[in-house]
């Protein structure tokens, strides 16, 4: 997307608070003193096999746009791509129960959408949100010494491929569905009690891509604590086992060379931190003082895997260390 839009001239007009230019998780548009529109859509392939829990899953990532800008969902549409001649009707019924399911856990209303035929089943949603301009978060707004929480672990592309593979074991499957049905509401709810200075989601580029975004954004550098990450069950053995998504080698194409890794870590292990996440969880940067109250907010709100995993450090030349 970043390569097709380059020819492109940059949209600027004064009302537009957040564009395409820092490759930030969703536009912002000020409609008002106090509200600015958050707007994104994402639609994704199946990544599990029930048809419900694929809507909840679908649409629990494109909500996660509007919560990664610190916003609040107001309306959602319905996009979907559906082979009519290879699935039934009833599949895509039950794929926009699910849909429907989040977009109400959400306290969003569904407000219509629009389906093509596709080869390929596809399902999302296009969300608007709401945000105080002032409050706005983007992804490039780190400072010196501030620490890096994580809001869920990682893992999801590993184990969709293991599960395509006929290889995953019911523990990493159910781990991996709890995690991407689970909203990143509470998340931001959390955030936004705190002096969060950057957040983004963790989605197509892995970890390490989002984080690199969000270094380049900063200027500075980040150091992240390998041990500390967090990932989900089994993830480790299926990457060793060859079980990685393509993603993640373009994912490491893309953002191999700005990373330096300490020697401590397992070179089979590195490709994870690349694994395209579907509905991950958030990467809040916050100063250091702040983060036990966030940890705490996290856990009072059921956000159990949360974890600090890294900080904001002078630039070195590489946007990431992970020692
Ligand atoms: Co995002
Ligand atoms: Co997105
Ligand atoms: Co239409």
């Amino acid at each position: 997307m970043a390569k097709a839009l380059a020819p492109l001239p940059l949209e600027k007009h004064p009302q537009l608070l957040v564009g395409t230019e820092t490759a930030d998780d969703a536009g912002v548009y000020k409609i008002a003193e106090d509200t600015a529109l958050v707007q994104t859509i994402d639609l994704i392939t199946p990544i599990v096999d029930d048809a419900f829990l694929f809507g909840q899953i679908a649409a629990a990532n494109s909500l996660s746009d509007i919560y990664a800008m610190g916003g609040r969902p107001l309306t959602a549409m319905n996009i979907i791509c559906f082979p009519r001649l290879s699935l039934d009707i009833s599949v895509l019924t039950e794929i926009l129960q699910g849909g429907l399911e989040k977009v109400h856990e959400a306290g969003a209303v569904l407000m219509g959408g629009h389906t093509v035929e596709d080869a390929e089943l596809k399902y999302g949603l296009a969300v608007t949100g709401t945000v105080h301009p002032q409050k706005i978060i983007t992804n490039k707004g780190a400072q010196l010494g501030d620490v890096l929480i994580l809001t869920k672990p990682l893992g999801t592309g590993i184990i969709s491929t293991a599960q395509k593979a006929g290889l995953a074991e019911t523990e990493a499957l159910e781990a991996a569905a709890r995690q991407m049905v689970a909203l990143n509401n509470q998340a931001a709810q959390a955030m936004g009690e705190c002096q969060a200075h950057a957040c983004t989601d963790i989605t197509g580029f892995g970890l390490l891509g989002h984080a690199v975004e969000m270094a380049r954004g900063c200027g500075f550098s980040l150091r992240l604590f390998y041990e500390q990450i967090p990932f989900l069950p089994k993830v480790k053995n299926y990457a060793a086992s060859g079980l990685v998504p393509g993603g993640a080698y373009c994912n490491e194409g893309h953002f191999g060379s700005e990373i330096f890794w300490g020697e401590k870590i397992p070179s089979l292990e590195k490709i994870i931190l690349f694994d395209p996440q579907t509905s991950g969880g958030l990467l809040i940067a916050l100063p250091k003082e702040q983060s036990q109250k966030l940890l705490e907010l996290l856990l009072k709100k059921g956000v159990r895997d949360a974890t600090l995993i890294g900080e904001v450090i002078p630039r070195e030349k590489y946007s990431i260390i992970v020692a």
